[in-house]
């Protein structure tokens, strides 16, 4: 059942939004140390061909789960922070890979103590910020923490062709192709995701909303969009109408901001 983005995604105790760690051992399951295919294969160069790191610039990684982003970052030799609300999540994280990893809410920076305002060249958003609402909390967070000129990169689920629930593949018989079939776009949408794990412990909430909110909400926080990725699979489908229909329709967006204002 879907429901209007205003209520809140927050658990009765107000630790875990979405409840990831109630989740955390199968995500860290399916992604490991060095990340799942889809992380290795796609996610993760997107990000960092968007980021373009240098040597000691300081990233922050805002979402970080088990900090599959830290294990790719250390080459550029970036000096790496990691935050996430899911304790269980950080705590697999700091077992696995080196870095700083902080439990927080990415939606409060400011009252994390251990974050200084303008104090990160670049914010990452691999994957976790349809899992973050309200939207303009995060991003007011990620301004916060960079530093003027600073820039933001955001890798997400492209929020034009693939809304849970709301949309999907379909096959034309009669013009021989595959289309993509899309129910409902514009209204944001608060989408409870399926419990993973094989205990059906817990489940994620993601947050559908159309690209104009993350533009307008990137644009409302002072950060200026220069460039968008739109991304195809990195599958090599055999059958000649799915290649073409998923070669042609891409399923994640790469966004990437600099900060102009203060
Ligand atoms: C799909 S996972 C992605 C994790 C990691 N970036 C990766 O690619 O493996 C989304 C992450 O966002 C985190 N998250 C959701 N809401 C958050 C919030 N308000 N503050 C910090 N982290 C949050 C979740 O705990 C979860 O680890």
């Amino acid at each position: 059942m879907l429901c209007n983005i205003e209520e809140s995604n927050m658990t009765k105790n107000n630790r875990s939004p979405a409840g990831w760690d109630a989740v955390a051992n199968w995500y860290h399951g399916w992604v490991g140390e060095k990340g799942s295919d889809h992380h290795r294969k796609l996610a993760i160069p997107a990000i960092l061909d968007l980021l373009q790191l240098k040597q000691n610039e300081a990233l922050l990684d805002i979402g970080c789960g088990s900090g599959v982003l830290a294990a790719y970052t250390h080459e550029h030799q970036v000096v790496y922070t990691g935050i996430d609300v899911s304790e269980r999540l950080v705590k697999i994280a700091r077992q696995q890979h080196t870095g700083t990893f902080i439990v927080g809410d990415a939606r409060r920076l400011k009252q994390q103590a251990s974050i200084a305002p303008q104090s990160f060249d670049a914010c990452a958003f691999l994957l976790s910020i349809q899992d973050m609402n309200p939207l303009e909390d995060a991003l007011h967070s990620a301004a916060y923490a960079l530093k003027p000129g600073g820039r933001i990169a955001i890798l997400m689920t492209h929020p034009c062709f693939r809304i849970p629930h709301l949309s999907g593949w379909g096959y034309d018989e009669g013009r021989k192709l595959q289309f993509r079939r899309i129910d409902r776009y514009l209204t944001p949408q608060r989408v409870p995701m399926k419990a993973y794990d094989g205990n059906r412990s817990g489940n994620t909430v993601s947050f559908h909303r159309p690209l104009s909110a993350y533009i307008n909400a990137l644009g409302s926080n002072g950060f200026a969009v220069d460039a968008l990725r739109e991304i195809t699979t990195y599958k090599q489908p055999r059958d000649k109408a799915t290649r073409r229909a998923e070669q042609e329709i891409p399923l994640f967006l790469g966004l990437h901001a600099r900060k102009v204002n203060e």
